[in-house]
């Protein structure tokens, strides 16, 4: 079963044509990468299905319905849950509001999730009092994943998790990553191949604000002509 569809999405922004027909599928409970070189098109997939760049054309099905005409503050309602670029952290409040301020219900979080949370994350509980500005490239990350964990939403999308971490904190992601594909549907955009390929179940690269191929990731790893064409590996 999909959980999410796109069929023909075109997306402007700001008079540029930037999305120019993608089509793409996630199967529920998999892990789907985006892959594909810089200004390909990744993040502006990732927002157009958050509703922030709005498609022009085309559809958009979360769980079998239409959701490209509704606006960015309903989607997240839906159960998607998004870790944008570059890992904004509120650097003037606590890693603790960070996370609270992530909550849709209530006004806190659940204690059975904060434990989950813990879990796939242990050094965030050492961080809680620490504000956004003092956490390290690394710490941010894990906090920026950790908010986007908070409400049990079915799907994530991810977009670069490891850019400009060391390798150890790239261990540390891929192996949080892992546990949290046990619960959630994931869309991940990597730039990291050998991450990429070490996750992930299907994959889809894009170019030129399209899709130019998918399938499932062991095709991929095997395929070396076509990582040297898309991705430069
Ligand atoms: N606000 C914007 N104004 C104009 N062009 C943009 C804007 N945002 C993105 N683009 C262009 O859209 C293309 C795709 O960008 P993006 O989706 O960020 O690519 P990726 O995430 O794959 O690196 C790039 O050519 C980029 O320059
Ligand atoms: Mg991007």
């Amino acid at each position: 079963m999909n959980i999410l569809e796109m069929y023909d999405v075109h997306t402007y922004i700001a008079g540029f044509h930037i999305l120019e027909g993608v089509t793409l599928t996630a199967e529920h409970s998999k892990l789907t990468i985006l892959l594909g070189r810089n200004g390909s098109g990744k993040t502006t997939t990732i927002k157009t299905i958050m509703g922030l760049t709005p498609a022009s054309s085309g559809e958009i099905l979360f769980q079998g319905k239409q959701i490209q005409r509704m606006r960015d503050f309903e989607i997240p309602w839906l159960g998607i849950a998004v870790v944008p670029e570059g890992r904004d952290v509120f650097s003037d409040l606590t890693v603790e509001e960070n996370l609270l301020l992530a909550v849709r219900k209530g006004k806190k979080i659940k204690k059975q999730r904060l434990d989950y949370i813990l879990d796939i994350f242990p050094p965030i509980k050492d961080l809680f009092k620490k504000k956004g500005k003092n956490l390290s490239g690394g710490e941010k990350q894990m906090v920026a994943v950790a908010r986007a964990l908070v409400n049990e939403d079915e799907l994530l999308l991810i977009d670069e998790p490891t850019k400009g971490l060391a390798p150890i904190m790239v261990e540390s992601m891929r192996l949080a990553l892992a546990e949290i594909k046990k619960e959630a549907t994931i869309i991940l955009v990597e730039q990291n191949f050998e991450f990429a390929s070490s996750i992930a179940d299907h994959f889809f690269i894009m170019e030129h604000g399209k899709v130019a191929c998918s399938g499932k990731i062991e095709d991929l790893v095997h395929d070396e002509a076509i990582q040297r064409r898309y991705l430069g590996v």
